[in-house]
């Protein structure tokens, strides 16, 4: 493989193989916000991608995807149980948000993830230039700046933290605590989503490794001396797909053939998630139940529609979680759903960004009450769709972006009667409320999108680099 002068690792690429209904092979964009952010910065600038395409013991070639040289890296289904599935989805993921699911901790998945992480650390090192740059991302690569640093001492690096990091009386739970801390360490700039994100990790820094943290900047005696930048960079979306496929005439009929479909209700609630416990969708299949119980509601007047898009399916958590669901879905519509009328349409499916957009523009309120969540980019796609300036964005306080969507009715989703007054103020918003908050969201949005993004997390690492 000829080098490049900047990589992107990343657990996924940003297209999973799947099999196809006759067994051919389909290239299918990979699940998350971690891809969507990602892909449009990769199509502006020349580089590679190392990660993984989405199943167990495929050995694939370098191949090039939509401009994006591609570096895959082979998991075994060993790997795929121990490393993603468990480290990764078991351990690090509910501790990270804040224990709503209880962690597991097991010897064996971490020997998987310090054995994963070295494979990638090791494609790394072998693709990148003399001098080059590599952008390290997310949660299940935490020791990769570390190991990277150890065989590229030339090469800058970065690591950007997707999801959450705890407040130090949770993280302590974790015992490989410090060797993860060392990992992240390894990186010349530690990016994360919040303030409070940051803070947590310098605090666990200080109180663990017991090395000097100066406002963002730690002073490393290892590997070094040299100092690590840890600070927030609130990740976006592209904005242009979303204003783009909102202007398009097809697009809006589509729409309007889906508030038709679901009989014409006068409001649509949405929601749209990967099929996760941090997104709050049962707080929220719960409130909206109890308003149909309590006739603040009918199905006549108001549908909710949920996108659960499948997710970590093998994983117990999610399994019990689709069950849990699926249950509160199917009694609340058996208790109220009429010949013509639904009251929770449920769809355990992902659908193509433009059937996104058209349910985005059809949809009088957006309800996004996550329990806990890094950014959330579902909240910035429906404020960048909504350039009719109408829609009311819910928005749970856990949320990265809570920090920076003020405009929205924010909430608090464990508070379910206080979730049930903010769905109501989104059903009966006036239209010039609407508009004066939604003008505000998009502003904040397409002002703040995925490419000034990646432009200051760069620049932050350029600025390492020359100080070097
Ligand atoms: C979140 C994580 C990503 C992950 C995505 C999808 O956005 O931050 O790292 O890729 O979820 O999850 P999956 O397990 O399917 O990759």
């Amino acid at each position: 493989t000829p080098t490049a002068s900047f990589v992107i690792i990343a657990n996924r690429l940003p297209v999973d193989r799947v099999p196809g209904p006759d067994g051919e092979v389909i290239w299918r964009r990979s699940p998350g916000g971690l891809v969507a952010a990602l892909e449009p910065v990769m199509q502006s600038v020349d580089g590679a991608w190392v990660g993984w395409a989405g199943q167990p013991d495929l050995d694939l070639k370098p191949f090039t995807e939509d401009g994006i040289r591609l570096l895959p890296v082979t998991l075994s289904a060993q790997d795929v149980e121990e490393y993603y599935e468990g480290f990764s989805n078991d351990t690090i993921w509910p501790l990270y948000h804040d224990v709503i699911s209880s962690p597991q901790y097991h010897r064996e998945w971490w020997d998987a993830y310090v054995r994963v992480n070295r494979r990638f650390a090791e494609r790394a090192a072998s693709a990148v230039a003399e001098g080059g740059t590599v952008w390290v991302h997310d949660y299940q690569l935490q020791l990769v700046p570390a190991m990277l640093r150890e065989r590229r001492p030339d090469v800058t690096i970065g690591y950007f933290h997707h999801i959450p990091f705890p407040a130090h009386g949770l993280y302590a739970q974790l015992p490989w605590r410090d060797q993860v801390l060392q990992g992240l360490l390894g990186a010349d700039v530690v990016g994360f989503q919040r303030a409070q994100d940051a803070t947590n990790f310098l605090t666990a820094v200080r109180r663990r490794l017991r090395l000097d943290v100066k406002g963002s900047t730690v002073s490393v005696p290892y590997g070094g001396p040299r100092t690590v930048v840890a600070r927030a960079f609130p990740i976006s979306i592209d904005t242009t797909p979303y204003t783009e496929l909102a202007a398009r005439p097809d697009v809006r009929a589509r729409a309007a053939e889906i508030r038709e479909g679901l009989g014409s209700p006068k409001k649509i609630l949405l929601g749209v998630d990967r099929l996760d416990y941090t997104k709050g969708i049962r707080h929220r299949i719960k409130a909206f139940g109890e308003l149909l119980d309590e006739g603040r509601i009918s199905v006549e007047d108001v549908t909710l529609v949920q996108v659960a898009s499948p997710s970590r399916e093998r994983v117990d958590a999610y399994v019990q979680l689709r069950d849990e669901i699926e249950l509160a879905v199917a009694r609340i519509n058996g208790d109220h759903d009429t010949m013509d009328h639904t009251a929770i349409r449920y769809l355990h499916q992902g659908f193509p960004r433009e059937e996104m957009v058209a349910l985005y523009l059809a949809a009088d309120a957006m309800l996004v009450t996550a329990l806990r969540d890094g950014m959330n980019l579902v909240a910035k796609e429906y404020a960048a769709a909504r350039s009719d300036q109408r829609g009311v964005l819910v928005l749970s306080e856990f949320t990265g972006a809570a920090d920076e969507l003020r405009q929205a009715v924010l909430v608090n989703p464990h508070d379910i009667e206080g979730l049930k007054d903010a769905i109501m103020q989104a059903v009966e918003m006036p239209p010039r409320e609407q508009s004066r908050r939604m003008r505000a969201l998009r502003k904040r949005v397409l002002e703040n999108d995925v490419n000034a993004w990646s432009r200051d997390f760069l620049a932050a690492l350029e600025n390492v680099r020359s100080a070097r």
